[in-house]
């Protein structure tokens, strides 16, 4: 006890820094990019400031530019010219995400792709999979949307793709796409699962960056109530069982507990700090009522600190050129 014990010693100028118990390296950072098929140039995203919407030609660009700067992983989402029911430029073999990841793969071959999985970008209906009558009325089919994604994993994976990342919360979705993949003799390629991902208020400025906002109804049946925190953990257990390679929680800022339970799990667990996250960050620094660099390393040293291995974040490239800046 006091005055013996006294944890400000350990706090002394020259002292505190060697004893950092939670740090951000560059390799933890996965970086979300938009290729947008209908774009000619860099489109800015009006809700998210910083944030554009690229041609897939200018793919080896940015990544060479990201790569120069540390980025290792990149996590790649399309945005198609044409959109249907059966989300068809999705795994179309020279759809939107294929050129890209192509473009890519020859440019920085040392880059990690990702994909993200999802047919809501590529739907008319802007939902995650195929839709047909179910027991409530017009609702996303999970089976029949199963053998869409394991069309597109095998399609993402045959362009170059090294990591395959499923969000569309279907039952069964990791067992659909690893029996595709090893089907087809990539036996090799991991899955990110987004195992628990929330219902939330938090990824509308996404569906401004990808085109991906619903015509009808919501994605309530499909993704988590955001207070259920014994069935996000069940949802990461059972992907888990069904042979995921990394786990995933999302949004992150408001989930620490949840990163911490699926941290027991045992598997190595990426954190997504989504859109609204970065919007609001954003929005108060602009304003000037927040300091973004302070905040933003806040923000990720709390998700490490949850339990995070790896964070999938838009500041990804600033918080690299923070990171020399400390160097
Ligand atoms: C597609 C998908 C979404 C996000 C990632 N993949 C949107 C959604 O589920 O509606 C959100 C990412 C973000 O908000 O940054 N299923
Ligand atoms: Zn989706």
């Amino acid at each position: 006890m006091f005055p013996q014990i006294r944890l400000r010693r350990l706090r002394r100028r020259q002292i505190r820094p060697l004893l950092n118990e939670t740090r951000i390296a560059k390799t933890d950072l996965i970086a979300p990019l938009f290729f947008d098929e209908t774009a000619e140039s860099p489109i800015p995203i009006a809700s998210m400031p910083g944030v554009e919407r690229y041609p897939p030609e200018m793919a080896d660009k940015v990544c060479k530019n990201l790569a120069s700067v540390g980025i290792k992983a990149v996590l790649l989402f399309g945005i198609p010219k044409v959109k249907d029911e059966a989300a068809s430029g999705a795994f179309a073999p020279d759809g939107v995400i294929q050129q890209t990841i192509k473009k890519i793969r020859t440019a920085v071959p040392e880059m990690v792709i990702i994909t993200d999985l999802c047919a809501c970008e590529y739907t008319s209906h802007g939902h995650c999979g195929i839709i047909g009558d179910c027991r409530d009325g017009i609702d996303l089919k999970n089976d029949e949307s199963l053998a869409l994604m394991q069309k597109i994993a095998v399609s993402h994976v045959a362009a170059g793709a090294d990591i395959i990342a499923p969000s569309c919360m279907l039952d069964g979705m990791v067992t659909a796409i690893r029996s595709a993949l090893d089907e087809n003799g990539y036996e090799e390629i991991p899955i990110m699962s987004y195992s628990s991902k929330f219902s939330s208020s938090l990824y509308g400025p996404f569906r401004d960056a990808a085109g991906s906002g619903y015509s009808f109804g919501d994605r309530t049946t499909y993704q988590e109530p955001v207070g259920n925190r014994r069935e996000a953990i069940r949802e990461s257990e059972l992907d888990a069982a069904e042979g995921a390679d990394i786990l995933m929680v999302k949004p992150a800022g408001w989930f620490g507990d949840i990163i911490s339970d699926v941290a027991t799990l045992g598997l190595p667990v990426a954190a997504y700090q989504v859109s609204g996250e970065y919007s609001m960050i954003k929005a108060a620094a602009i304003n000037g009522w927040l300091d973004e660099k302070r905040v933003v390393m806040e923000s990720l040293i709390s998700l490490r600190r949850a339990g995070a291995d790896l964070i999938i974040t838009y500041f990804a490239e600033s918080v690299c050129r923070w990171i020399d800046e400390e160097q």
